[in-house]
This record gives C-alpha cells, structure tokens and sequence, in this order.
C-alpha cells in the first residue's frame, strides 16, 4: 500500500472515528431496569457488541482519601462526585470505589457489618445513587469492591453465629472445636492459643498476624479469620451464604453498578479436612512463623463457585465486569482464574506479575518477558495490568532509582496506556505522589503497621490525601486534622499545579489517556515486541487488523542515550515513516524517525505508522 493510500485511509478513519466519538452516548452500564445499551467506552471503532472493559481505564479510588465534602478531615461519596469531572477530563472509564459500606473501619471498610448501606462517614445510600447518575452522565462506570471472604465481627450475622452453637445462622462462618492441647504435633504457636485444655485445630496464622483462630466462649469453639480477629471468615461451604452473598451483589447490580472488584478472591475455602500448612522455616513481618499457603487458599471449589457468580452476574445486562484480587505466584495460575479456555470465570483477574511480580524492575528485558506472557499464555483472556494499589507502596518508589522517578512513572504509564491490556491506576498515581511511611510507630493508622512495628510499617503511607492544589490540606479538607497527613510535596505535586505543566505526569496521563481512547490501534489493535533483544529499550507495535493504523511505542529503561531500530517490516507493517504522537522529552516531539530512533535517558515515545 502506498504512503498517500495510507494517509487516505487514516484520514477517513479520522473522521469516522470523530463522528463515532461524537455520536457515543457515553452510557455506562445499564441496570436491568434500563435499556440495554452496553458501549460507553466512546472509542473509535467501538460497537454495540464490543465489551467496554476490554479498552478500559479504571482507576481504583480509596474513599477515605479522595476529597473530603464535610470537613471531618475523612473523604467522603460528596467528595467524589464534586471531582467527576475531573476524572472525565483524566480519560477514566470507570472508577472502582475501595469499601464505602458501614464499617467499624478496623480494616478501614475490609470489615463490613452492612453490605447493603453506606457509612454515614462516607454518606448515605441517596448520596450513591447521586454519584452513580453523576458518573453515568459522564460517561463513567462504578465499580463497587466486594468483600466476599469475611464479614464484620459486629455483622448481624455473626453476632448471631457466634450466639450459641444451634442458632439459625450457627454454620454461616468456619467454627472448630479445637483438639486437646497435648495432641501430637502441637506447636507452641498453636499452645499460645490455649482455652480450657484446646487449642485450634491447626497451625494457621493470620495474614495479620497471630493465630488465625479466635477462641468464642459462648460457643466453646473457635472461629476463622483470615484477616483481622474482628473479620471472621464466612462459611462458603454452606449453601445460605453463598445465597445471602449474590442477593448483596444483586442489590447492588440493580441500583446499576458494572461490576465488582472481588477482595481476597483466593481466600474464600479453606482445606476439608483443616490440614496444617507446611512450617517454611524463619519468622514473618508479623513475627510468626513463615508458612506455606497452600491449605488456605486457592482451594478446587472456587471455580465451581466462579462459575455460578459469573453466570448470575451474565443475567444483567451490560457486560458487568468481575475483577478479581489475585495475586497469582506464576501466569499458569493467573490463567486459572480466568477459567483457562472456557473463559466462564473471571473476567479480569488482576495480572499483579507485571506491577508487583518478584523480580519487578524498571528493565526490558523484565517488562518484555512479563508482558509477552500474558499475550501468549492467557487463551487470549484479556490482561488487567495494575502497578498502584491501596494495600502496597506506590510504583513510583517502587520502580523508581531515587534520581529520575518521574520520568520512570512517565515510563510506567506509557506501558500502561499503550499495551493492550485493561489499565488500572490508582488516584495520586497520575500525579506521582509518593509513599509516606509513617515515621514514628505512633502515627501508625493501619494495624498491621502498629502489630508488626518496625518490620512491617502497614499501609498509611499509600493512602495519603489526594493533592489537589498547593492551598491548606492540599485542598483534601477545609480540616487540618486529616485522617492521615497530607504529604509534604503538595506544593508542587498537585492537581492544580500540574494541570498547568505541559510536561508533568499528570499531562503525560492525560496526553496517553487521550490518544488511547481515539487510536483505533491502541483501542483493539494486536500487539507484537519489536526489537526484542534489547536489554535497555522496551519496545513494542500495536497494529490495527487490515494494517490502516499502527502504533509504535519505545521506552528507554536505562539512564543512557539509547537508539532502537524499529523493523517495522518485518512487524508486517508496510510503511516506514512513523510520526510522534506523544513524547515524554521535549525535543522528541518534532522528530519523524524512520528506521531508528535516539531516545535520551528514561524517555518514553509513542508514534503512528503513516
Ligand atoms: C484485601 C484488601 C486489603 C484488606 C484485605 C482484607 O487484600 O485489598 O486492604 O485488608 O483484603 O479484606
């Protein structure tokens, strides 16, 4: 095809694309009640059919810390909606909202007690459905996370549970009656949980530290907690719970949320036959003894139960998307969860191998290893790639080398943005904030932080309020006693103050969000490595079936000048001039590289094939 068919062609795209974008109604999911219009994602090339989380942005927000409305010095569901349009400005598709329902907040919402309410800190069940239309009007979807594992211990529930052994509710959690202290292969850690001669029925231990086991005396047993005492696990080997679980989503579903990011997805069963794990030797952050996790997670019955959620979330329209908390040790694993072939499980399973794998670097070699894995060995599922959560360091500190932070975030984003997988960020990643560990074992919020000081510092430091503007409390609160300070940089890392920086990280975002929702490639076009030797540039090219629109992008890893050959013929691409999209340096913006292209350190490069 000759260079001026391309242009053409591109420029017809072009248009049709506008006129597409101009006529998308933008509508997020319907509820049931609604007509069933499933697009929203406002793209080019987007069909009735096409499934709008497969192009995605989501990004996760932490409700405590997003904006504060009221002035308590704690976010707020009015906070969210006052900065909607900022997110629509952002490019965000759909938001995912860390648990807003009542709470005694130990684990700060993971402790539910009402699934079907909102935290009157957080609002109230008007103030969701007033940010659920607001959002619906721009165009972007609410994604509610779903603690399916364990309740509240202040749970009605539980507190019925944990009444006597024969009330209606007595099997809905994981009871034991625990074994005779003197039983053989005992350990001391099950000893320090001794009552009346029992100790639990083996040696589990909590994520959070401690024995996973809390003895309950009006029932003379003990009951499971995963997490937190104060989060016993619920029961799914009894029918009445899983029933009681899909009503609460059903509840939610029909208010017309577009799905659930499901917490601790692994957790739910636990071994039959309650077998202790495996001693690996060596204490844990908490202290405890470092255990194998075998006979508490990932147990056979959790597809089978998969299956059934994903079959009654399918009875709404819409494509409602089922996100799973995953953290998968290998892609085989992280496979699984999608149901492998039949594709009957999850629908975005989170890829934590790219963000947060083991060996985790800011490395081509690293990036383009991990990420060919999950276009080649996921039966063509869809990849959900996360770098920035609410339960670990931000990847600005975590990939970052202390000298050019920025500009590896920048990188970050660009993998982000470019590949083919669904993008999901977290609020303040796009601003670069950073983890602000806490200091002093005093100022420690999250438990976890307080239990395992100083080895494991909890969680505060990436649940900081959001940075607004340069003005008191960052613009968070009209309060100074925040619920965790504000950090320091606010001045200059801020909505405001990088709104009106060409080349900020926030601009940078924005710029790759844009081009991402309008670039037929980038939209659904394949995905192949181009260059594929090269230790210190990641570089890669989506391609567009029928070859009329192509995107290259490279990312210089290293903190050296680096010149990448493109091969763009033999990446099938029939054209060899290739125009700057979006260039993270200044200087880039205005080349037109043909076969190679100089990238300076740490720079990121994204380029149409003409
Ligand atoms: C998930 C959440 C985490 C919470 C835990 C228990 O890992 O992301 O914040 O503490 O589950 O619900």
């Amino acid at each position: 095809m000759s260079n001026q068919m391309v242009k053409l062609k591109l420029i017809l795209l072009f248009a049709v694309c506008l006129l597409a974008a101009a006529l998308s109604a933008q509508t997020p999911a319907d509820s049931p009640a609604k007509s069933s219009n499933p697009q929203a994602s406002g793209t080019p090339g987007a069909s009735a059919d096409d499934i709008w989380w497969k192009h995605a942005v989501i990004e996760e927000i932490y409700p405590r810390s997003y904006a504060d409305s009221n002035g308590d010095g704690v976010g707020d569901l009015k906070g969210i909606t006052e900065h909607l349009d900022y997110l629509r400005d952002l490019g965000i598709d759909a938001i995912w909202i860390a648990p807003m329902y009542p709470s005694p907040q130990v684990d700060f919402g993971y402790d539910i007690s009402d699934y079907e309410n909102i935290d009157p800190q957080y609002g109230t069940l008007e103030d969701f459905d007033r940010l659920e239309a607001a959002a619906h009007h721009r165009g972007i979807r609410i994604i509610l996370d779903m603690v399916l594992n364990h309740t509240s211990d202040r749970h009605k529930w539980f507190v019925e549970s944990a009444s006597s052994r024969d009330n209606p509710k007595a099997d809905w959690y994981v009871w034991n009656s625990g074994i005779p202290v003197d039983s053989p292969g005992v350990g001391d850690f099950q000893k320090r949980n001794e009552h009346d001669g029992v100790v639990p029925p083996n040696n589990w231990e909590s994520f959070f530290g401690g024995s996973a086991w809390q003895w309950v005396p009006a029932r003379r047993q003990f009951y499971y907690h995963k997490f937190y005492k104060q989060q016993p696990d619920l029961n799914w080997r009894n029918p009445a719970v899983e029933a009681a679980m899909f009503d609460v989503m059903k509840f939610w579903l029909r208010r017309g949320v577009a799905g659930f990011r499901l917490d601790a997805i692994p957790e739910l069963y636990e071994d039959a036959q309650l077998r202790d794990e495996r001693d690996l030797g060596g204490t844990n952050d908490q202290g405890d003894p470092n255990l194998e996790e075998v006979r508490t997670a990932n147990q056979p019955e959790m597809h089978d139960l998969l299956r059934r959620l994903r079959a009654m979330v399918d009875e709404f329209p819409g494509n409602r998307v089922l996100i799973g908390e995953t953290y998968p040790p290998n892609i085989a694993a992280l496979d699984a969860w999608y149901g492998r072939a039949a594709h009957d499980e999850l629908d975005l399973p989170m890829d934590m191998l790219v963000g947060f794998g083991s060996d985790a670097k800011f490395n081509a070699t690293y990036f383009r290893r991990v990420i060919a894995e999950s276009e080649t060995e996921l039966h063509g599922s869809q990849p959900l790639f996360v770098f920035d959560n609410h339960d670990n360091d931000r990847s600005i500190d975590r990939f970052g080398d202390g000298l050019h932070n920025v500009q590896i975030a920048k990188g970050i984003a660009t993998i982000l943005f470019t590949s083919r997988a669904t993008a999901m960020t977290y609020y303040g990643a796009e601003l670069g904030m950073i983890t602000q560990t806490p200091k002093r074992k005093e100022d420690v919020k999250d438990p976890i932080g307080i239990t395992g000081w100083p080895r494991e510092k909890g969680r505060d430091g990436e649940r900081t309020p959001m940075q607004w503007t340069p003005g008191p409390q960052a613009g968070f609160s009209s309060n100074p006693n925040t619920w965790l300070p504000v950090a320091p940089d606010y001045k200059t890392v801020n909505v405001e103050t990088e709104s009106a920086d060409p080349n900020s990280l926030l601009s940078w975002y924005k710029k790759l969000i844009a081009i991402r929702r309008r670039n037929p490639a980038l939209h659904d076009g394949s995905m192949a490595m181009i260059d594929t030797n090269d230790p210190d540039v990641l570089s890669f090219v989506r391609v567009r079936q029928g070859k009329n629109s192509a995107v290259v992008v490279a990312i210089n890893m290293s903190a050296s000048t680096k010149t990448v050959t493109l091969h763009l013929r033999s990446s099938g691409i029939d054209s060899n001039t290739v125009r700057t999209l979006a260039a993270s340096e200044q200087g880039l913006e205005s080349i037109r590289p043909t076969e190679s292209l100089t990238l300076p350190p740490f720079a990121s490069w994204v380029g149409a094939v003409q």
